[in-house]
């Protein structure tokens, strides 16, 4: 029999023996961090914006939410935790980087808050969940919102994935009338208040959803508190008109939620199977990322990321796929199947499907399980490869690419080193900083920066520049981030060193 319990635990987390990978890492002068040094590949056009991406699997000073540029360039990387669904979105009419944060389970789901920053990185909103949960470890947390989900809507409001762990009668399938399981909810929560406005829970829906049809095969491994059978396996929320529409990976469907809780259709990748027939080229299974555009009452358009593979079950190479779904004739037709040929991918787990824009139609895939994000253009051609980490030592839950602009609260960060008797490197960063294109550097005599001498300009090449400076015995260094002429940031002033032994 397969070990379920094992394949559930490789669904999200990594073995500790994978951590020692042979990814190159960026070391700086100015930043305690260790992020990846991604590839970058590309082979046509791409849109504007920048790479985002959490990874997870690889050093802890590397787990963070992460901006890169095209020319793999660090940007941007935030706090040392493991992040989930980090981009930008909308918010009353604002860009605001949005991303989960907490504990990742071994089952493959999470426990953690949904952060929303400015365009200065101050945190403005922190939406959290304080409902009656029970957990594997039967520990309390501050807030149970599940890492699977974090969609802000043109209502302003949040929508979320949560699991809870609860007894249930498994006879039907195979297990006894106490085991426990993992209930799949969701909840629709206003930003600016943390208050629930929608809350849903599968569980009081079995007999629209019955636990029969679930893929994930039950075994003799599951089914205590703390390794639930995991039938749902809830990953993405989206708005509809008249509701949600919901991914459940391990029942291969995206089924319609009314706003009164009803649950009104199955839009199933299995032929035969839900409400609607399907053409030969929408078969998905193990799917994440449902997204709906253009609803109408007859019908809407709708994408996925298709893995068609989990730790132990391989159907066929991962793809994009991009649906017209009409619902007066219950019928589905294949728009898009994104796929590089050049690189096929079995993605075993997470994953992310964007569409950039609805102008140019180019898509950004998030490979989860396989350390990539693949930009594709309107004629479904890949143009666009960033590597982040070894494939299945790495993962990035989703991966996005983003515009974004912003200028940092904090100041820009640096640091000299003495090279000679009267000569300085000065190292200079600002983590973060989109708008910057060079360095003003200055020198002064005295210890707050008065009376500054211009050094020299330094161009932006990079996330860190340096400059070797001769004629400074001794005094102080600070540095201005500008934009053309203008200043945007200034470092603090920072003393030269002293050559050793003086
Ligand atoms: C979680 O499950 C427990 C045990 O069945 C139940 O008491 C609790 O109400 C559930 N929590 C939610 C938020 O549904
Ligand atoms: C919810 O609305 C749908 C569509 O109008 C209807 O078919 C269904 O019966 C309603 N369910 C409940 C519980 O009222
Ligand atoms: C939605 O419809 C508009 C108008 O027909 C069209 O320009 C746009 O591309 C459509 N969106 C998608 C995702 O196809």
């Amino acid at each position: 029999m397969v070990c379920r319990f094992l394949a559930a635990c490789s669904i999200l987390l990594f073995p500790l023996g994978a951590l020692a990978d042979e990814w190159p890492f960026l070391t700086l002068q100015t930043a305690p961090f260790l992020p990846p040094q991604v590839s970058v590949t590309k082979s046509g056009p791409t849109d504007p914006g920048y790479i985002f991406v959490g990874p997870r699997g690889n050093q802890e000073q590397g787990t963070a939410a992460l901006i890169y540029d095209e020319d793999a360039n660090l940007i941007y990387q935030g706090p040392q935790e493991v992040t989930a669904n980090f981009k930008v979105q909308r918010l009353f009419n604002e860009d605001v980087i949005t991303f989960w944060a907490g504990n990742m389970m071994t089952l493959g789901f999470g426990y953690g808050t949904v952060h929303i920053l400015d365009n200065t990185y101050r945190e403005i909103y922190t939406v959290s969940l304080q409902e009656d949960f029970v957990s594997p470890d039967a520990a309390s947390r501050d807030s149970y919102i599940d890492l699977h989900e974090s969609h802000v809507t043109d209502r302003n409001t949040l929508l979320v994935t949560a699991y809870n762990v609860t007894q249930h009668d498994l006879t039907p399938i195979g297990g006894r009338a106490d085991d426990f399981m993992l209930d799949g909810m969701f909840y629709e929560i206003d930003i600016a208040t943390n208050e629930i406005v929608f809350s849903w829970s599968i569980l009081d829906h079995l007999e629209d959803i019955p636990l029969e049809e679930s893929k994930q095969g039950w075994g003799d491994d599951v089914g205590t508190q703390d390794t639930p059978y995991d039938a749902y396996h809830i990953n993405s929320v989206e708005l509809m008109n008249d509701g949600y529409i919901i991914s459940l990976r391990h029942y291969w469907s995206g089924y319609f939620i009314h706003n009164n809780g009803s649950v009104i259709w199955q839009l199933s990748g299995e032929k035969g199977a839900g409400d609607f027939e399907i053409d030969d080229n929408a078969e998905f299974s193990w799917q994440h990322d449902i997204r709906i555009y253009n609803e109408t009452e007859e019908g809407f358009l709708m994408t996925l990321f298709n893995n068609a593979n989990t730790p132990t079950n391989e159907v066929a190479a991962t793809t994009g796929l991009d649906f017209n779904v009409d619902l007066v004739n219950r019928k589905v037709n294949t728009l898009r199947i994104l796929n590089d040929m050049d690189d096929v991918i079995h993605s075993v787990s997470q994953g992310s499907y964007q569409l950039l824009s609805e102008e140019s139609r180019h898509v950004v895939m998030g490979y989860g399980s396989i350390a990539r994000v693949k930009e594709f253009d309107a004629n479904n051609k890949e143009v666009l490869t960033v590597q982040f980490g070894d494939d299945n030592s790495v993962a990035s839950y989703r991966g996005y690419k983003c515009q974004w602009k912003a200028t940092p609260f904090w100041e820009p960060a640096v640091v000299v080193e003495r090279t000679g008797p009267d000569s300085v490197r000065t190292h200079m960063s600002w983590n973060g900083a989109t708008e910057y294109d060079s360095w003003a550097v200055y020198s002064s005599a005295y210890s707050d920066g008065s009376n500054p001498k211009f050094e020299a300009v330094v161009r932006r090449t990079g996330f860190e520049d340096s400059i070797e400076l001769n004629g400074l015995p001794s005094g102080y260094i600070q540095v201005t981030a500008r934009k053309g002429e203008i200043p945007l940031g200034t470092s603090p002033v920072t003393p030269t060193p002293q050559m050793e032994g003086n």
